[in-house]
C-alpha cells in the first residue's frame, strides 16, 4: 500500500513541471524608461546563496556598483551573493567591462543560470543594476527581507543607452524648505528612473536655501519668511497667510553629503542661484545689492514676479562673485545655473545708476527684431545681458559654464550659455538654431506643479492642466527638426515649482508619476516610445512607489471625463482610464458604479443632463476612486458660438477633447461641463466694457423650442471677477433680426473677498428659435486698491465676466 502511494506521489511529481510550466507567468519586463532594445526570453535565473558575483578587478567602482547590489539583495531577500573569480558552472551575476560601448549604455543577458551585465563606464553598470531591481519583484525597493517574493530574474537580452546626455529634475525648496531626508530620497528617485541631473533651485523671492559663509545674513534673514500666502494668488484681497513662519536652509555640510550621496547614483547636482531678479530673499539680508537700499525688503511671503530685482552694481557683482566662490567650491557640476527668469525691469527704468550704466556700455533699445527671437530688446533687456555675462564670463574663468532660463536669450546671449526653454518650445529651440546647448523644460508637459487630474477634485496647484499622458507625449526633438535642433538640444528636465508643496506627500503628488513620463522621454528613443505600453509598465512602478513610501497621484487607476464634439456634431462623452486594459463601468443617475454597470466601450452621445459617476475595474476590483461629473447635455451642448468679446482665458483647455474645431474661442462654454468654485481652468473670462454687454450666439441649425437658459458665473473681486448683473434672451430665424424675449437682472449675495461659482437661469414663455443670443451684464464694478490690488488703472473699473457653462433647454 505505502509502496503504491508513494508510486502515485513519484507519478504525480513526474508531471508536475509539466504543469507548473502551464501555470506560470510570462516574463515581465516592467523597466521603467524602456529599454531601447530587449528581447524576451523564456526562463527565469533564480537567486539564491549559490550565485557567486564575479566583478573585473581594478575596477572599484564597478565593484562598489555590485556590492550595491549584492547589498540591497541581502536587505530584501535574504540572499547572500558570494564573491567569485569565476562562476566554476554554478549560477552567476558576472559584471563585464566592455570597452567601446557608449559611457551610459549597458547590455544585460539573463539566462537560467547567468546574468552578464556588460557596460565600459561605471555610469553604464550603475544603469544596468537600476535595470535588473525592476526585474526583480517591487519589494526590492524596499528595506526589509521579503521571503515570500519571487526572487528571480526574468532572462532576456537588452542593449540600452540613453537618447539624450541630460535627464533630469528640478526640486524648488525656496517656496517650501525640503528637508534634508526628501532631497535623499527624491535622488533615489532620479537614479531609479535612469535621471542623471538633480538641478537645485536653492535661492529666490521666498528663501534663500544655501549657506554662505561670507554673507551669513542670507541664511539669518533670507532663509526664514513670517508668513505664507494660503490659497491661491488672487483668491483674496487682502490675501490670506497662514500666520506662521516658514524657514530652512542647508549647511555646507549637508550639502556637500547630498553632493556626493548623488555622485554616488551617478548624478550631477546642478545649483541654481537666482539673478537678476527672483531676489528678495537676498535683498532683504543686503538692501545694498538693490537699486534702492532705501527701500525695506523682506522675504516675500507670495508667489509670482517681483519688481525688486538686483541692482547690476560692483556691489552686486561682488556679491555674487563672493558666493560664486562658494558655490563652485561646493558643486563640482560643470554647469551653475543663474536663473535669468522673470526679472522686471522697473527698477533699472527708475534708477538714475542702471541708467547712467547703460549709456556708458553704449546699450541701445532695438530698432530691428533680434536675429535669435524675432523680438525687439528694451536697453534694459540688454543690460540683464550684460549682468549674465558678466557672471558667465567669472565662471567660465572658473572652469564652469552657465545654465539659464530663456529670458537670458532677450537682449543677446552670453557667448557659452546653455538655455533652459521654460516658456514652451521657442526659446530653446532659438537657443539651438542660434548653436547654444539647449535643455528642455517646457510647459506645458515638463511643469510638474500643474494640475493632472480634475482641478475640481485635485488639492489646489498653481494652474494649468497636464495630466500623465500629455507629459508623456512631448518629443524635444521631432524626426523633421532642424539639424541644429538635432545638435543642440541635449535633454529633457521636469520642474517641481512647490508654491503648493509644502508637505513631503504633496512634493510626491506632483511629481509622480510624471517624473517616469519625463524620464522615458529623456532616456528612449522616440521611436520606442509608446504610451500604452508605458501605462503596462507603470502598474509595477506604482508597487514600488508604495513600497518606497512614495505617495503618487493616483489619477492612474481613475476615470477621466472628456467631452468632444466635432463641428456642429453632437456632444459626445470620452471616458479613459489609464490603467492598461481596465474596464470602465459608469451610472448616470448619481448611483455608485459597480462591476455591474454600465460597461464603457466607446464614447457615447450625451443626451440630457446626467450626474455620471465612473470607476475602473480590473478582475472585479475597483481600481481607484469613483469620479464624479454631472454632464449637461442641453440644446447648446457641443455647438459652435460666437462671442462679441475677445476671450482673456478661455477655458477648459483639456487637450483635443474639448477643442470644438480650430477656432480658440470656441471652447468650453459648451462643453457640457460646467465651472466650479476650484480652479479658473474650466471658465471662460471676458474684459466687458461700459454699456456693451457680453453676446454669445449660437446657430440652433432649425426651429427649436427653447423656454430656459441657465448659466455660471465666477465671484472673485481680488481677479477683478463680479458675477453676472442680468441676463437677456434674443431669439431669431435668420441670424440678422433679433427680439428679445425676456430679461432678468440677477442679485448675488455674496462677501467681500473670496471665490464663489454662481448659477442663474431665466425661464420664459416656449419659444422657437433657430439662432438664440444670451446677453450678460456686466455684474458692476470694482475699485482699485479696495476690491483688488492696487494697479496704474482707473480708480473704478468693470468687473470682468467669468462664464461657463451656457445651456439652454
Ligand atoms: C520659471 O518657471 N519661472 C522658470
Amino acid at each position: 500500500m505505502k509502496k503504491s502511494i508513494s508510486l502515485l506521489l513519484l507519478s504525480l511529481l513526474m508531471i508536475t513541471p509539466s504543469c507548473q510550466k502551464s501555470k506560470e507567468v510570462a516574463n515581465e519586463y516592467n523597466i521603467v524608461p524602456k529599454p531601447n532594445q530587449i528581447i524576451p526570453r523564456e526562463g527565469r535565473f533564480k537567486l539564491s546563496n549559490k550565485v557567486s558575483l564575479i566583478v573585473p578587478p581594478h575596477a572599484p567602482e564597478v565593484k562598489e556598483i555590485a556590492n550595491g547590489l549584492a547589498q540591497q539583495l541581502e536587505l530584501t531577500a535574504g540572499i547572500s551573493l558570494k564573491e567569485a573569480e569565476s562562476a566554476d558552472g554554478k549560477p552567476a551575476i558576472c559584471f563585464v567591462i566592455e570597452e567601446g560601448m557608449p559611457k551610459e549604455g549597458y547590455k544585460l543577458s539573463v539566462t537560467s543560470d547567468l546574468i552578464t551585465l556588460s557596460a565600459s563606464q561605471p555610469n553604464g553598470f550603475f544603469y544596468g543594476v537600476q535595470t535588473i531591481f525592476q526585474l526583480l519583484p517591487p519589494a526590492v525597493y524596499g528595506k526589509q527581507t521579503d521571503k515570500k517574493a519571487n526572487w528571480s530574474v526574468p532572462a532576456v537580452e537588452i542593449e540600452d543607452a540613453p537618447r539624450f546626455v541630460y535627464r533630469g529634475l528640478m526640486l524648488d525648496v525656496c517656496r517650501h524648505y525640503v528637508p534634508i531626508d526628501y532631497i535623499y530620497k527624491f535622488i533615489d528617485q532620479l537614479a531609479m528612473n535612469k535621471m542623471n541631473t538633480f538641478h537645485w533651485h536653492l535661492t529666490d523671492d521666498q528663501g534663500w536655501r544655501i549657506e554662505i559663509k561670507k554673507y551669513p545674513k542670507l541664511t539669518e534673514i533670507g532663509s526664514k519668511r513670517e508668513k505664507t500666502l494660503i490659497d491661491y494668488y488672487f483668491v483674496n484681497y487682502p490675501q490670506v497667510f497662514d500666520g506662521e513662519e516658514h524657514g530652512g536652509y542647508y549647511t555646507q555640510e549637508q550639502i556637500k553629503d547630498v553632493v556626493a550621496y548623488a555622485a554616488s547614483k551617478y548624478i550631477n547636482v546642478i545649483p541654481e542661484i537666482e539673478m537678476p531678479g527672483h531676489a528678495l530673499a537676498a535683498l532683504a539680508s543686503y538692501p545694498e545689492l538693490s537699486c534702492d537700499p532705501t527701500q525695506t525688503y523682506k522675504v516675500s511671503p507670495t508667489w509670482g514676479v517681483f519688481e525688486q530685482v538686483f541692482c547690476p552694481s560692483e556691489t552686486t557683482f561682488k556679491f555674487f562673485e563672493g558666493v560664486m566662490d562658494e558655490v563652485v567650491e561646493l558643486f563640482p557640476s560643470e554647469y551653475i545655473h543663474i536663473g535669468g527668469d522673470e526679472c522686471p525691469k522697473t527698477a533699472w527704468k527708475n534708477s538714475a545708476f542702471c541708467q547712467q550704466l547703460i549709456r556708458q556700455l553704449g546699450l541701445k533699445d532695438d530698432v530691428t527684431p533680434s536675429k535669435v527671437d524675432g523680438v525687439k530688446h528694451s536697453k534694459e533687456d540688454k543690460l540683464q545681458s550684460y549682468f549674465v555675462t558678466r557672471m558667465e564670463k567669472y565662471l567660465n574663468g572658473k572652469g564652469r559654464n552657465i545654465i539659464g532660463w530663456d529670458e537670458i536669450l532677450e537682449g543677446g546671449l552670453a557667448p557659452n550659455a546653455t538655455v533652459m526653454s521654460w516658456r514652451g518650445v521657442e526659446g530653446g529651440l532659438n537657443a539651438a538654431k542660434a548653436g547654444h546647448n539647449a535643455i528642455m523644460t517646457p510647459m506645458p508637459y515638463a511643469y510638474l506643479d500643474f494640475y493632472q487630474e480634475d482641478p475640481a477634485i485635485a488639492p489646489t496647484t498653481i494652474g494649468g492642466y497636464t495630466t500623465l499622458k500629455k507629459t508623456y507625449s512631448y518629443n524635444p526633438v521631432p524626426d523633421d527638426a532642424d539639424e541644429l535642433v538635432k545638435k543642440h538640444v541635449i535633454g529633457m528636465q521636469g520642474n517641481i515649482w512647490r508654491e503648493y508643496m509644502k508637505t513631503s506627500d504633496r512634493t510626491d503628488y506632483q511629481a509622480f508619476p510624471r517624473a517616469m513620463a519625463i524620464a522615458e522621454t529623456g532616456w528612449t528613443l522616440d521611436a520606442n516610445k509608446d504610451w500604452k505600453n508605458f501605462c503596462e509598465r507603470m502598474v509595477a512602478v506604482f508597487e514600488r512607489l508604495e513600497i518606497m513610501d512614495t505617495k503618487p497621484c493616483r489619477n492612474f487607476f481613475e476615470v477621466n471625463v472628456n467631452t468632444h464634439a466635432d463641428e456642429n456634431g453632437p456632444l459626445m462623452v470620452l471616458l479613459e482610464s489609464f490603467y492598461p486594459n481596465a474596464e470602465i463601468r459608469y451610472t448616470t443617475d448619481g448611483s455608485e458604479p459597480s462591476t455591474t454597470s454600465t460597461l464603457y466601450e466607446q464614447p457615447f452621445v450625451l443626451e440630457g443632463n446626467i450626474d455620471l459617476k465612473a470607476a475602473a475595474f480590473k478582475d472585479g476590483k475597483m481600481l481607484g476612486k469613483v469620479t464624479h461629473k454631472p454632464l449637461y447635455g442641453n440644446l447648446l451642448a457641443g455647438k459652435p458660438f460666437t462671442v462679441n468679446y475677445k476671450m482673456g482665458w478661455t477655458g477648459d483647455i483639456f487637450d483635443e477633447n474639448d477643442v470644438m474645431g480650430a477656432d480658440k474661442t470656441t471652447f468650453g462654454l459648451t462643453n457640457g461641463k460646467r465651472g466650479n468654485g476650484a480652479s479658473y481652468n474650466p471658465w471662460s473670462s471676458f474684459a466687458i466694457t461700459e454699456g456693451k454687454d457680453l453676446e454669445f450666439t449660437v446657430n440652433l441649425n432649425q426651429p427649436t423650442q427653447v423656454s430656459k437658459v441657465v448659466f455660471g458665473s465666477l465671484f472673485n473681486p481680488a481677479m477683478r471677477m463680479l458675477p453676472a448683473g442680468g441676463v437677456a434672451i434674443e431669439v431669431s430665424a435668420d441670424g440678422k433680426e433679433y427680439t428679445q424675449i425676456a430679461e432678468k437682472a440677477l442679485q448675488h449675495d455674496y462677501p467681500e473677498t473670496g471665490r464663489i461659482a454662481f448659477t442663474d437661469s431665466i425661464e420664459f414663455e416656449p419659444t422657437q428659435a433657430t439662432f438664440l443670443k444670451v446677453k450678460i451684464k456686466s455684474g458692476g464694478t470694482l475699485r482699485n486698491g479696495v476690491n483688488f490690488e492696487k494697479n496704474n488703472g482707473p480708480e473704478v473699473i468693470p468687473a470682468e465676466l467669468w462664464i461657463d457653462e451656457i445651456e439652454a433647454y
